[in-house]
């Protein structure tokens, strides 16, 4: 049995987090965080001055992988000057490795598997003060009640909530399922006491997490399907928009797309990965859907729902991709008008099936690929925004600007960043913003004056 010690007069100590890779490791340092502050830690940005330093890691493709190792490396020169600083990696890339990465990196003292972050205190008492370097890597079926904990510190006016864990979907090239283990719901109790928790501390708007979030309940949970736990969330005193990431596009179900009509808290944007347009591609990849399937689906919801907001994941260059194969990519993605797109070139990752395939595609005609897809989508995204120019929508205001303090930012119910000037606002009103003009990477707009 672990001694509990009272950190109540500890000194406090600092912490540098580095997090590379999704919004699912953003949560998980979110709730590293969380657990440090309970151990007497505070965070600094300043790698020099940290007690303890974590990196959490992705290895979705192995460019991010590789950062990693260089991340780590720019942190040896510290360790040598201050043996008694701790350094963590956490992630995917720490599940992957595991004990290895003790042997691959000499200066790190801990590894921290996905499903182990709520031992991290008990690991860094071990390294203290017994000296060890530290792996925790197990994997587990269930999420042990209050594993998650319960955030009940504001991040400002948005925050993101896991609402499971893994998934099972193996898609061929996909590291994930290894990594993350299978697919588990956290129970609707929980998750409605998270969502509780935050709107007390301010919060406004929440993102439920997970990587296939409507086979949300499937395994573990407790009873609740996805669209019922998204009402109950949207239902949550204090809650003014609710937003999930991310979709899979054969678990959409009817009850989904209903509540979009139903709850206004709801945000009308879905993300809804495609990954090819080729029948071909799509059936190597595994996904379980055919490109005529989700063309009629997402075209059915952007008929019902004609301002939402639709966004994929595209990857180029997956084995056996012919030229014929990424016309029809292109095809799609001219068809239904995405919102905004994330492209990525494939690589393989060790342990999928995909990383046996035959038929690779050459590096050059990747890049190339990936360049022709990501013009044609940016064409693509101005026209959908300049489409907005004259439209007044609500602007969920998050602070001051980054480029120019005197002026608001925030976002629509899209997700579209708009910078607009007014007198006066408070983060985590929603504002109506009559929208101005249209910049590379955000809107303009300027608040609506009402007919008195
Ligand atoms: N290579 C390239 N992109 C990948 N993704 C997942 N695995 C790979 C891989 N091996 C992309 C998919 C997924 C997004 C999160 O990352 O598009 O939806
Ligand atoms: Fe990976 Fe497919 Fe699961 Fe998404 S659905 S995490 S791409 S295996």
């Amino acid at each position: 049995m672990q001694e509990m010690r009272d950190f109540s007069q500890a000194p406090a100590r600092q912490v540098f987090i580095e997090t590379f890779g999704c919004q699912m490791n953003d949560n998980d340092s979110t709730r590293m965080l969380g657990l440090l502050e309970k151990i007497r830690y505070v965070r600094t940005d300043l790698p020099e001055r940290a007690d303890l330093i974590l990196v959490n890691t992705c290895s979705i493709r192995d460019k991010a992988e590789q950062k990693v190792y260089s991340t780590l490396g720019r942190f040896r020169a510290l360790k040598q000057a201050r043996p008694g600083l701790i350094i963590g990696v956490s992630g995917c890339v720490a599940q992957q490795h595991g004990e290895r990465l003790l042997n691959r990196v000499p200066h790190l003292d801990m590894v921290l598997g996905p499903h182990n972050l709520h031992r991290l205190g008990e690991l860094i008492e071990r390294v203290e003060s017994r000296g060890e370097r530290v792996a925790a890597t197990a994997q587990s079926a269930a999420i042990a009640e209050g594993e998650y904990g319960v955030a009940a510190k504001s991040a400002g006016v948005k925050a993101s909530i896991s609402i499971m864990r893994g998934c099972d979907n193996f898609c061929s090239y996909c590291i994930v399922p290894y990594t993350r283990g299978r697919e588990v719901s956290r129970t609707a109790g929980e998750i409605l006491s998270e969502t509780a928790a935050l709107a007390r501390t301010g919060v406004k708007e929440v993102t439920l997490l997970g990587q296939n979030v409507n086979s949300y309940g499937k395994k573990g949970g407790s009873g609740a399907g996805f669209a019922e736990l998204l009402r109950r969330v949207c239902m949550t005193s204090g809650i003014k928009r609710v937003r999930f990431i991310t979709s899979h596009p054969k678990d959409v179900s009817d009850a989904l797309v209903d509540l979009f009509d139903e709850r206004p808290e709801l945000c009308r944007h879905i993300h809804l990965p495609v990954q090819s347009g080729s029948d071909t591609v799509l059936g190597a990849m595994r996904r379980g859907y055919t490109r005529d399937e989700y063309l009629e689906m997402v075209l059915a919801i952007k008929e019902r729902y004609p301002d939402m907001a639709v966004t994929t994941d595209v990857i180029v260059g997956f084995p056996g991709e012919t030229e014929a194969c990424f016309s029809e990519t292109m095809d799609l993605i001219e068809h239904v008008g995405f919102d905004n797109i994330f492209s990525f070139m494939y690589s393989p990752r060790p342990g999928t099936d995909a990383a046996g395939f035959g038929d690779a595609v050459p590096a050059d005609v990747k890049s190339t690929r990936l360049r022709v897809l990501q013009e044609r989508q940016r064409e693509i995204t101005s026209r959908e925004r300049s489409a907005l120019v004259g439209r007044t929508l609500g602007v969920l205001v998050e602070g001051a600007s980054k480029t120019d303090g005197a002026e608001l930012t925030g976002r629509t119910g899209c997700n579209r960043i708009v910078n607009f000037a007014a007198p006066r606002a408070v983060a985590g009103e929603i504002v109506d913003v009559c929208i101005t003009g249209v910049m590379p990477n955000s809107l303009r707009g300027e608040p609506c004056v009402r007919p008195s």
